[in-house]
This record gives C-alpha cells, sequence and structure tokens, in this order.
C-alpha cells in the first residue's frame, strides 16, 4: 500500500491535496463533501480586515446617528444583543468545522495592517485554528513605495503576527517580487512555517460602454501550474520551510510535478469548483496509480527528486533554455 501521507506545516496529512480558500470551503456541507473525497485538510475562505474595518465603521456611525440631537439617546444601546460581527461568524465556523470534520482546519487573514491581524490571529487561534495562512493581496500601485518597503510590510506583519499566536503560520504570496526565492528565505528567517505559492491576482477589465472598471474572476487552467512547479523547483532544497503550490492544480500530473520538485501540498481550487468536491477521491486514486506504477512507496520518497539541487539540469529551470525556445517555435 502506497503511502501518501505528507507533513506540512508541522501538521500530519493523509495525503497532499489541500482544498485552498474558496467558497467550497466556506460551508460545513461542502466541507465535509471534501474531507469525505479524500481532502487532507481544507482552508477557510479568508477574514477581510477590509470588511471588518467597514463594519466597525458602519456600526460607529449607527450609534454616533442615533445620539445625534437625542439628549436622552445617550445611554440607548442601539446594537441589538444577538447581532453577531463578520468576525463572530468566523469564530463561529472554525468551531463548527473542527468540531464536524476529523481533517486540520486552516484559517486565512487577507489584510495589510498589523493592529487587524495581531487581534483577530489570537482569536482565530483560540477558536482552535490549526494554522494560520495570511493572504496578503496587496497591489503595490503607489510609485513612491520602493521594493524593499513592499517587502518590509510582509516581513513586519509577520513579526508581530509570530509574537502573539503560537499556532503555524504561512504566507500565501504573489509570484510579484523582484527576488522570490529571497522572500521566501526572508519569511522563513522571520518565523514563517510555510509558505503557498502563488495566489493569483484578479485582474480588473474595463466595459468598453459605460468605460468603468469591472471586475473579473477567471479561473485557473492547468498552465498556470508551471509557474509555481519552477519555482517550487527553483527553492526547495535551499530554503527550510514547508511549501504549498497553489494555482493551476487541476489534473494528477500537475501534481505529480508540483510534488517531484518539492512540493508538500498541492492547493485545490478551480477544479473543485469545475468539477466538484467529488474530483478529489479521482485525483487521489490517479496519484497512487502513478507512484504504483512508477515504484515509489510513498509520497516522501518522491518529494523534491527533481527539485533544482537533485535535478540533472539545472539550467534548464532558470533561463538558459531561453533561446532554444524561442527558435524551436514553429506554426
Ligand atoms: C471564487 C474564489 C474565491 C476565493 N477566495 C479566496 C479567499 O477568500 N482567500 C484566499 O486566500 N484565496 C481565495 N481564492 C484563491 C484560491 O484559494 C486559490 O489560491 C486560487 O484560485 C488559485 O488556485 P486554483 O488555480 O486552484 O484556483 C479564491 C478563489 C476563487 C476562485
Amino acid at each position: 500500500m502506497i503511502d501518501l501521507s505528507t507533513e506540512y506545516l508541522g501538521l500530519k496529512l493523509e495525503n497532499p491535496l489541500v482544498p485552498s480558500s474558496s467558497p467550497l470551503t466556506a460551508e460545513l456541507d461542502s466541507a465535509k463533501k471534501l474531507e469525505d473525497a479524500g481532502a487532507s485538510a481544507l482552508v477557510l475562505p479568508s477574514l477581510f480586515e477590509e470588511a471588518i474595518e467597514y463594519e466597525q465603521k458602519q456600526l460607529e456611525r449607527f450609534v454616533s446617528s442615533q445620539s445625534l440631537g437625542h439628549y436622552e439617546a445617550q445611554s440607548y444601546q442601539p446594537v441589538p444583543d444577538d447581532y453577531s460581527s463578520e468576525l463572530d461568524n468566523y469564530l463561529e465556523r472554525i468551531q463548527q468545522f473542527k468540531a464536524a470534520l476529523d481533517i486540520p482546519v486552516i484559517a486565512s487573514l487577507n489584510g495589510i495592517s498589523t493592529n487587524g491581524w495581531i487581534d483577530s490571529g489570537k482569536e482565530l487561534q483560540q477558536a482552535g485554528a490549526d494554522a494560520l495562512e495570511l493572504n496578503v493581496y496587496y497591489i503595490a500601485g503607489d510609485p513612491d513605495t520602493s521594493g524593499e518597503e513592499v517587502e518590509e510590510r510582509y516581513l513586519q506583519l509577520l513579526t508581530d503576527l509570530r509574537e502573539h499566536i503560537s499556532i503555524p503560520v504561512t504566507m500565501k504570496l504573489s509570484s510579484q517580487f523582484s527576488s522570490i526565492a529571497n522572500m521566501v528565505l526572508k519569511l522563513q528567517q522571520a518565523g514563517a512555517q510555510g509558505v503557498s505559492l502563488f495566489n493569483r491576482f484578479y485582474q480588473p477589465d474595463i466595459d468598453l460602454e459605460t468605460l468603468q472598471i469591472k471586475p473579473h474572476l477567471d479561473l485557473s487552467s492547468s498552465m498556470d501550474s508551471l509557474l509555481r512547479i519552477r519555482w517550487i523547483a527553483l527553492i526547495r532544497g535551499r530554503v527550510d520551510l514547508s511549501i504549498a503550490a497553489t494555482g493551476g492544480f487541476h489534473r494528477a500530473e500537475d501534481i505529480i510535478k508540483a510534488l517531484l520538485v518539492g512540493a508538500d501540498i498541492t492547493h485545490l481550487c478551480s477544479v473543485l469548483l469545475q468539477k466538484g468536491p467529488e474530483h478529489i477521491a479521482v485525483l487521489k486514486q490517479e496519484l497512487q496509480y502513478w507512484l504504483e506504477e512508477h515504484e515509489y512507496d510513498s509520497v516522501t520518497q518522491m518529494k523534491g527528486s527533481v527539485s533544482k539541487s537533485c535535478a540533472i539540469n539545472p539550467a534548464a529551470l532558470e533561463h538558459c533554455n531561453y533561446m532554444h525556445i524561442i527558435k524551436s517555435y514553429s506554426q
């Protein structure tokens, strides 16, 4: 029997198939289907700092408008007792998932300011989250902000948070850093137990009739996985933290490649939105067949065997075949 188990963020997982944040991991019903199909852990959708801030502002406005012009209303308590905030709902979801599922539940925070994250992070830990993923979805569009300052924000956030919580923390990064490998190393040194490579930035589109910017969300395809596979191959063996591959992992082949270059797990999102939670069972079986066919005993044995440090031709992962690829193009 092939051993599919893997270790991620210090958690022993039954296999490397972990649904990432998506509407499927938001509801207990679909989360149970994911677990039944073989998911070895799951990441909840992100708790958005901006949603919490917006809610707080709305509440403050509500309270102050209630008291405006009503002397006797100063002591009036307009917030109903059964009011539950975004954070309350999130904490409740963690508790509910932890009670109903056997697999680890990873919470996810999206934001950029330290204060919000520390308070929320502490509460997520207390509610029972097994680990925390920080999804820093930050577009550095200000020409006055240097790359170094952007990196410093990530590192500061992580350092501050690490001082206050003890569960493992992983950073979900975009690929848009000048030196991804160096950034991952700095995150490791600042206390990250893992990185998730890479988040997908959703590209806004322009409506040519209204000339308005319109939000636009495309699901990924297998092609997106190649960027992740290359970078994981380059850094595995050079850094010492867990690596999750996310973005474009649709087929068992994509997952196998990620593991061969050294990913500890592969996250699944678009493929499950397209094919349903049950599709995990198919991927798991195909992974198992491939290992059997290629005479591997375990995922641990195959993990990282094609990473840059072990690859026969590491230059192929970098730039050396660029000229060859362009010249070999034929229509
Ligand atoms: C509808 C939808 C909702 C998502 N919500 C979140 C989220 O709340 N937090 C997060 O970190 N990523 C979120 N993601 C990103 C996914 O978790 C995943 O990283 C990304 O889609 C790349 O993986 P894929 O190619 O398998 O889809 C979302 C993606 C989709 C399609």
